[in-house]
């Protein structure tokens, strides 16, 4: 009996090594700063919205634009954060995490044959989900901090850690007369850069320029640090008629698992998504749903963004003195809640082979900045760890590292 076929479009797709770390993470009994997910419980409050809802039982399908409280909510944060005015009936959509909103975006804004850029690395699951929707992904790269104004050698040491950084010219030349839209990460997932004014500025005269759209995946806004400061590409001149900004409550509220994401933008790209919307889920969980709308007014009547990124603030701290410590030198980040570590130093031909002995030998998971490539084999040697975890969890892996040191040279 022959194999029944299965589509060419997920044929390629495979497992990453995201679960292959996790697993043997698992397996190891591993510290696992590798996966994005916080490993502390979020508020007392937003949960126990959550519950109440359910008693409630607010158990039925929400409307499929979203709960209309939820999408006020969003409006007043705009508003709060002095973003823009938006309109909760028009231009809120309410998604089963940010994720759906990237998939169903590309379903809404791509024909066969249209090409989409993206900052390369990049997040794994753009590149699926415009090949998904039959455009053809188109990559510029984000260079590491320190290797100065020419092509680096994705091999070389990196001498002085400061921002990630990419070349105007390179950005201009991938545009071309098949580009529909860029996809943009501000905050970075895997780097943990925040865009500058000054290089969303660059950014959005040439999307202006050849009539691109951006979908800009906002969903570390909160979770910025230092003299860091988000900036909505929406609210740059020109862009809020071409931009259909996501983002997502699991990140902010810790509750990853809830996936309850949206999206923010005119009328006519919030009804072009809306369309792929309700043939993808429809609608989205609706007492997490109102529990997010308590979350998003709890944090606007409270001091609750300055004291999570406080919180978020002393981890970072700590996971980079952990790294350091331990020989890895760590690159600066911005916003996110990832760490890069050099990990040129230590001796192993490719990051995967770094993190796999890492997670087997030492006892702690961290990720190879390679799955965050189309081509792995072009990426710099770079590890990412996440500090979304509990002091303890980071002092373990601490101790853990500290038996190890990296020699350096
Ligand atoms: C950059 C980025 N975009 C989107 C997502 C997915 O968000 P959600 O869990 O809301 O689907 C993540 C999660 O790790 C992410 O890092």
């Amino acid at each position: 009996m022959s194999t029944p076929r299965v589509a060419e479009r997920v044929s390629r797709f495979g497992t990453s090594i995201f679960a292959e770390i996790s697993a043997l993470a698992a397996q190891c009994g591993a510290v696992n700063l590798g996966q994005g997910f916080p490993d502390f419980a979020g508020p007392a409050w937003v949960k126990a919205a959550a519950a109440a809802a359910v008693d409630a039982d607010l158990n039925q399908y929400a409307p499929y634009q979203g709960v209309p409280r939820l999408r006020e909510a969003i409006a007043a944060t705009w508003q709060a954060h002095g973003w823009r005015e938006v309109d909760p009936a028009r231009e809120i959509t309410i998604t089963s995490g940010a994720t759906e909103a990237l998939f169903g975006a590309m379903q809404a804004l791509l024909d066969p044959g249209d090409e989409a850029l993206m900052f390369e690395p990049f997040y794994d699951a753009y590149a699926p989900d415009v090949t998904m929707a039959g455009g053809v992904p188109r990559f510029v790269k984000l260079y590491p901090p320190g290797s100065g104004t020419v092509r680096p050698d994705p091999q070389a040491p990196i001498p002085d850690p400061q921002h990630w950084w990419f070349d105007p010219a390179e950005l201009a030349a991938a545009f071309t007369p098949r580009t529909r839209l860029l996809l943009l990460n501000t905050p970075h997932n895997p780097t943990g850069k925040v865009f500058t004014r000054a290089e969303l500025a660059q950014i959005a005269a040439l999307c202006i320029e050849h009539n691109v759209t951006v979908v800009a995946d906002e969903v570390y806004d909160q979770l910025v640090f230092g003299a860091a400061a988000h900036v909505p590409i929406a609210t740059l001149p020109g862009m809020w008629e071409r931009t259909l900004t996501l983002n997502s409550i699991g990140k902010t509220f810790s509750v990853t698992g809830w996936k309850i994401g949206y999206a923010v933008g005119p009328a006519h790209l919030t009804d072009a998504l809306r369309a792929a919307h309700q043939w993808i889920t429809f609608a989205t969980a609706t007492p997490l749903q109102v529990a997010a709308a308590t979350a998003l007014e709890g944090a606007l009547a409270s001091d609750y963004y300055p004291q999570l990124r406080a919180a978020y603030a002393e981890r970072y701290a700590l996971l980079c003195q952990v790294l350091e410590a331990a020989g890895l030198p760590t690159l600066a980040t911005e916003g996110s809640y990832f760490v890069i570590a050099d990990i040129s130093g230590a001796g192993f031909a490719n990051d995967a082979a770094f993190c796999r002995w890492l997670v087997s030998e030492v006892g702690v998971a961290a990720i190879p900045t390679s799955v965050f490539y189309a081509d792995p084999v072009t990426a710099p040697l770079l590890a990412r760890f996440c500090f979304a975890k509990k002091l303890a969890t980071l002092r373990a892996a601490g101790e853990r590292l500290g038996v190890t040191r990296f020699a350096r040279g």
